[in-house]
């Protein structure tokens, strides 16, 4: 079975992810550490170095080789992954389920405020320029996360709830 998160920056993918597929006993992988290893470099100097272009050709390059050669997975993605190309038509054709993992925008705020260095679309930004920034975002975003499969109201959830929500959807 193959199960592909969506959603915001830090909306969890990852923590969700890392914890279904432990309990699941499936293989987890997150697809930007995966596009790190293959670069044998990080996001920020992915796009540092080589420009935003060229980090979405990889992605799409990079999904679409994940998801053909991994048969027992769960895969989390970047926030921007299934915005881009036909990314998300991908995600659909060739995972069993996927989930978009929702939340609201203040608390995506919050959360980004915490860890904008390592993300190089927030780290310029100001605290205070974060939720109309991430309104705009997600107003343009969320109708390629709406696809996914399954929606999870993720807003007051522990970790543990959402990945229960997610076990019984499968
Ligand atoms: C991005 C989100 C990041 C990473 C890159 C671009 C985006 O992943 O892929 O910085 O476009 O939203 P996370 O959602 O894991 O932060």
């Amino acid at each position: 079975m193959k199960v592909v998160l969506v959603g915001y920056m830090a909306s969890g993918k990852s923590s969700v992810g890392r914890s279904l597929a432990k309990q699941m006993d499936m293989e987890f992988l997150d697809l930007d550490e995966y596009i790190e290893a293959h670069e044998k470099k990080t996001i920020e100097a992915i796009f540092a170095d080589k420009g935003e272009i060229y980090f979405r050709k990889l992605e799409h390059q990079l999904l679409g080789q994940v998801l053909d050669e991994k048969h027992n997975m769960v895969l989390s993605t970047g926030g921007g992954t299934p915005c881009y190309g036909k990314n998300m038509d991908t995600i659909l054709e060739k995972s069993d389920n996927s989930v978009y993992l929702q939340l609201p925008i203040a608390v995506l705020a919050d959360r980004i405020s915490k860890e904008k260095e390592t993300r190089p679309l927030v780290k310029n930004l100001s605290d205070d320029e974060l939720p109309k920034f991430i309104g705009k975002h997600l107003f343009e975003r969320r109708q390629f996360y709406a696809n996914a499969k399954h929606t999870i109201d993720c807003a007051h959830k522990s970790l543990e709830e959402v990945v229960t929500e997610i076990k019984k959807l499968l």
